[in-house]
């Protein structure tokens, strides 16, 4: 997993980045509008497609640069459905993220707004907390459907449930601290560790006397809209995809004969068999570019990465390798045909 911590001197706000390495699928955690040109040029860097930007909750201090990513990207938009706000994927407790061969799992953790999630990677390394958690304390609980007693709850059930090991980011840091554990958090919050009671939360909370954040007024309704703001660029409209590309359980991308059958015309499609097995019985589809698996990586060099690619064997095993050394070479729109040409031939006859 790609990961990479951002922060927002501003408003103190951390932004995560996370991607698969391998198939460039990445998702931007808690984004900042003004953070935009950072955050675009480190998706160009590292040529990362952005599939989703991900607000933990509706937030009070800052504007989210969730907007402004999917008109640049076209990034969907996620946030939970408990949170009021308008965005292109409500999700829930339970529910997974998915971008390329890694996923986050929701957690629905309210308590500071009504609307707060914690994601969590899936391998349970890494959590993903928000405002819901911080270093050694915890977001207010007195307005946007803040409750203590429910913050309380959130974090025991939902986050110290996780692995003592499992590494929390918070959303917020105003000390310098970047990253905390279950196990140091169980033992040592202030309001949530340390055997405090769900009683003692509420006390703690109920003292506080904070000050209204300054950009609240402006923050809240503009975030509940994504971010957008009167003026903003209108969403790149989401190209339609190539082809109905699905994922075999290995990762690889994979088109059916028959969608094939319909669409192929004008496509260009590689034979990564050997050449002698281009005239055996199964013969070969019209108009093939013959390269053998392993002079593939070479013979690609020259290829254009902007046309689709469609990758043919016998069976689909070794195209599926070779659709994925592809996409790891930047072919962005490449699949392998499933079943290969036996699936073809067995497609032909049942056609007549
Ligand atoms: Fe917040």
């Amino acid at each position: 997993m790609l990961f990479r911590q951002l922060f927002d001197r501003e408003s103190c706000t951390y932004t995560y980045l996370l991607a698969d390495p391998w198939l460039k699928d990445a998702v931007i955690i808690d984004p900042v509008r003004e953070q935009l040109p950072r955050d675009l040029e480190l998706l160009r860097e590292l040529g990362l497609r952005l599939r989703y930007t991900l607000d933990t909750h509706v937030h009070a201090d800052h504007v989210t640069g969730a907007g402004l990513l999917r008109a640049h990207t076209g990034a969907q938009t996620v946030v939970s459905r408990d949170a009021g706000a308008d965005a292109d994927v409500l999700v829930g407790d339970g529910d997974m993220v998915s971008f390329g061969r890694q996923a986050l799992e929701v957690r629905a953790t309210p308590g500071h707004t009504a609307g707060c999630l914690t994601y969590v990677t899936h391998d349970r390394v890494r959590a993903f907390t928000g405002d819901a958690l911080f270093v050694r304390g915890c977001g207010r609980t007195d307005f946007q459907g803040g409750d203590a007693r429910r913050l309380y709850r959130s974090i025991h059930d939902k986050v110290f449930s996780l692995p003592d090991e499992c590494l929390l980011y918070p959303g917020h840091d105003y000390k310098g601290r970047t990253v905390t554990t279950v196990w140091e958090e169980r033992t040592y919050n202030p309001r949530l560790g340390g055997g405090r009671s769900e009683d003692q939360m509420v006390a703690i909370m109920a003292a506080l006397r904070l000050d209204r954040p300054a950009k609240m007024d402006e923050a809240v309704p503009a975030n509940v809209r994504c971010g957008v703001q009167a003026g903003d660029p209108s969403p790149e409209r989401m190209e339609a995809p190539w082809a109905p590309v699905t994922r075999s359980p290995t990762g690889a991308p994979e088109i059916t004969a028959e969608w094939l059958a319909e669409h192929g015309a004008g496509l260009t499609v590689v034979d990564v068999r050997e050449p002698e097995e281009l005239t055996g019985e199964l013969g070969q589809l019209p108009g093939v570019i013959s390269a053998p698996l392993g002079g593939l990586s070479s013979a690609a060099q020259g290829w254009s990465r902007a046309a689709p690619l469609v990758v043919v064997c016998r069976s689909g095993g070794r195209s599926a390798e070779a659709a994925m050394r592809l996409e790891r070479m930047g072919f962005g729109e490449v699949a392998s045909l499933a079943g290969g040409m036996v699936a073809w031939r067995a497609l032909e006859r049942r056609r007549g």
